[in-house]
C-alpha cells in the first residue's frame, strides 16, 4: 500500500487510486495501524514484554482481548500451543488464581532447561502444566486429553508451529477438547500481511494460521470465526488492532 499522511491538512492520500480521507477517522487509523503492525513487528516491538518476570512474545492488545474471554468464559482448562519463555501461560494461569478457577496446560516441542525451571519454580507454577514434545504427535495429544476430566470446560490457544499445515493438524486435533461457548484461537494470522516486511516470506500470504482457521471453519459448522464482543467501548474503533485476525473459532 502506498500513502502519505499531512498533519498540517489532516489529510491520508492514499495512491493507486488516489483516494483522500481525513487523517482523524477510523479508516486512515486502520491504516495506520497496519503499517505500524508491519513496521513494529520488524523491529521485534513484540519481544519487548513480559508478564510477571516472564517474556510474552504477543502484541499487548492481544492479550488485553483475550484477558476478557477468559475471564467472561471463565474455563477450567486452558491449553495452550507454544510456551517458549512462560509468559503467556503465566498469564493465564494468573488469571485463573485471580478468578480462583481454572489450570493451565502448556505443550512445546522443546523447553529449554532455563525456561523450564523458571516456569516451575515460578508462584503461578502450581496452576501449570508443561508437556513437551510436537503439539500434533498423537502421544502428545493423548496426555493434553488425559489431564483433562471429563465435563470441564475448555480453552485453547494455538501459538507453535504457524504454518498453515501445522496449525491446520493442530485444530484437528485440540477442537474437539473445546466446549460449547468456547474458543480455539490460532493466532499469528499476522503473516498474512507480513509476506513483505524485510523479516517476512513471500509464502506467507497464503501459508498462515488464519488461512487454516478459515479452512477449518469452512469444514466445521460446528465452529464459527467470531469476534469476541468487546466489553467496554466508547471510542470509534471497532476491530482490534492485531496479530491474531481471523483466529477467533467459536465452538457453537
Ligand atoms: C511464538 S513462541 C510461543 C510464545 C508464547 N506463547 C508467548 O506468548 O510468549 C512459539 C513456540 O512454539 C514452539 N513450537 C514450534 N513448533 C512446535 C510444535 N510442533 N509443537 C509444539 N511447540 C512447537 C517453539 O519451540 C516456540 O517455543
Amino acid at each position: 500500500m502506498r500513502f502519505s499522511i499531512d498533519e498540517g491538512r489532516r489529510k491520508l492520500t492514499l495512491q493507486d487510486p488516489d483516494r483522500e480521507l481525513d487523517l482523524y477517522s477510523p479508516e486512515a487509523f486502520s491504516i495506520l495501524s497496519r503499517a505500524w503492525l508491519k513496521v513494529g513487528w520488524d523491529q521485534k516491538y513484540v519481544y519487548g514484554f513480559s508478564w510477571l518476570g516472564r517474556p510474552i512474545i504477543q502484541l499487548p492488545e492481544d492479550l488485553v482481548r483475550i484477558q476478557e474471554v477468559i475471564y467472561r468464559l471463565k474455563p477450567e482448562v486452558i491449553v495452550e500451543t507454544g510456551v517458549a519463555h512462560g509468559g503467556s501461560l503465566v498469564l493465564y494461569a494468573g488469571l485463573c488464581k485471580l478468578m480462583g478457577r481454572g489450570r493451565v496446560i502448556g505443550i512445546d516441542i522443546e523447553i529449554r532447561p532455563h525456561n523450564r525451571k523458571a516456569i516451575e519454580t515460578h508462584e503461578m507454577a502450581p496452576l501449570i502444566t508443561l508437556v513437551e514434545g510436537s503439539s500434533t504427535s498423537p502421544g502428545i495429544v493423548s496426555r493434553v486429553r488425559a489431564l483433562i476430566r471429563p465435563g470441564e470446560t475448555v480453552l485453547v490457544l494455538l501459538d507453535s508451529n504457524h504454518t498453515k499445515a501445522h496449525v491446520a493438524a493442530e485444530l484437528e486435533v485440540y477442537a474437539p477438547l473445546v466446549t460449547p461457548g468456547s474458543y480455539i484461537v490460532a493466532t499469528d494470522g499476522s503473516m498474512e500481511f507480513l509476506h513483505d516486511v524485510p523479516r517476512g516470506k513471500p509464502e506467507w500470504a497464503h501459508d498462515n494460521p488464519k488461512a487454516a482457521a478459515a479452512d477449518f471453519a469452512a469444514r466445521h459448522p460446528e465452529f464459527a470465526l467470531e469476534e469476541p464482543p468487546w466489553p467496554f467501548n466508547e471510542g470509534r474503533v471497532t476491530e482490534r488492532i492485531t496479530h491474531w485476525p481471523g483466529a477467533y473459532l467459536l465452538r457453537k
